[in-house]
């Protein structure tokens, strides 16, 4: 068996991944280390503890990576061949309001993982960064070589990270690739990005809080298409190397919007534009020509995966419900309430 460390496995990208790899690998054995934030579901993952098939080879470790009395004995007992580190805090307007967190845990838990994984001979440490690192671009699209310019604090901690983890290789000689993937939609994402959240509220007839003139672009990547890119690079990536993973599917927000609303049925009238994000980017965009050359490519066509994901959520009430009913509603009056009632 190979073992395997995947860090935020209870999130959303993390707990596909899991499945995925686990189905596609039947000789990996996978630990997941996860911290239970408000954004992780031990849950999400319990088909693959009752599946025969998988339960044998999956373990969930509850903790934080950027606690080393975890991870230390963790690495040291496991002796993993592979880490991938998902563990992060991700939502931009959270950061905006408190970086504390971001930069403890995406720069600081990311630090830990690399010492840990550089004192315990690990063959390959995938840190999963992301296209915002590269901050906005108004036309054309990032190449991996292309300068970093963050301009959030959840893009900018996750920059500290990416460009850590590539310290490890120019510095020790550790085997380390990074992955800058695009805007990912699909199954388990948490209920306050966009699609998640413009898809529930409107099942429940509430506003859909659109952000400034609607007219942001970001591409977006179905997570199925992002965990085959992960397996790929982790197999075939060279060691130091960056990797942008893209959808190839630039959408502005008001055109996510409109087909949440056509598919679901429901009117136009439920749009709210409200007071926009502060330091909003406008556009992402990246060049996946680097990872295209060495064979891999999206497949999922984003029309047929956009109305699989809306229907899913419809689907499964059961997942999202008790976790608006939560601590959830705070989140959403403190985000939301002045903006609403400003643009009504
Ligand atoms: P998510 O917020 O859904 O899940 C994050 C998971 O990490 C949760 O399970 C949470 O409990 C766990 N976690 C948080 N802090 C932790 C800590 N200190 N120790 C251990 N576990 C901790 O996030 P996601 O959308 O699945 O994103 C996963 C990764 O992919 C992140 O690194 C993110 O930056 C990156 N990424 C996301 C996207 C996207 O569109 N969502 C795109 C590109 C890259
Ligand atoms: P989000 O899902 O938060 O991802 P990111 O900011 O990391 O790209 O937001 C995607 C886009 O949707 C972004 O341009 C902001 C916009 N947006 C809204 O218009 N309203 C909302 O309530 C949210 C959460 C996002």
């Amino acid at each position: 068996m190979i073992n395997v460390l995947v860090t935020g496995g209870a999130g959303f990208i993390g707990g596909n991944f899991v499945r995925y790899a686990l189905k596609k690998h039947p000789d990996w054995r996978i630990v997941n280390l996860d911290k239970l934030t408000y954004a992780g579901r031990k849950e999400n993952l319990s088909d693959i503890e009752q599946d025969p098939d998988t339960a044998s080879r999956y373990q969930f470790v509850l903790g934080d990576i950027a606690d080393a009395s975890v991870v230390d004995p963790l690495f040291d007992e496991e002796k993993f061949t592979y880490a991938f580190n998902f563990a992060a805090e991700t939502h931009v307007d959270r950061s905006i309001g408190d970086p504390g967190g971001f930069i403890q845990t995406d720069v600081y838990g990311t630090y830990v993982l690399l010492e840990a994984g550089k004192r315990n001979d690990l063959k390959r440490f995938v840190q999963i960064s992301t296209d915002e690192v590269y901050g906005s671009i108004d036309e054309g699209s990032f190449t991996e070589t292309d300068l970093i310019t963050p301009r959030n604090p959840y893009s900018a901690s996750k920059a500290g990270a990416d460009r850590l983890a590539y310290s490890y290789f120019s510095t020790y000689g550790m085997d380390v690739v990074v992955t800058r993937a695009s805007n990912n939609y699909g199954p388990y994402q948490y209920p306050e990005k966009l699609v998640p959240l413009f898809v529930t509220n409107a099942l429940e007839d509430l506003p859909l809080p659109l952000y400034g003139d609607g007219k942001n672009i970001r591409d977006w990547l179905h997570v199925d298409d992002h965990c085959s890119g992960l397996d790929f690079v982790c197999a075939k990536g060279k060691a130091g190397e960056v990797y942008n993973i893209g959808g190839g599917n630039e959408r502005m927000n008001i055109e996510i919007t409109g087909l949440i609303l056509k598919t679901l049925n429901k009117p136009d009238t439920l749009i709210k534009p409200v007071e926009d994000r502060l330091g909003h980017d406008r556009r992402y965009s990246v060049s996946t020509e680097k990872l295209q050359s060495l064979g891999w490519k999206s497949e999922k066509d984003f029309e047929t995966g956009i109305v699989e994901t809306i229907k899913w959520y419809e689907n499964n009430r059961e997942w999202w419900e008790p976790i608006k009913s939560g601590e959830y509603k705070e989140y959403y009056e403190s985000m939301y309430r002045d903006r609403l009632d400003k643009a009504s």
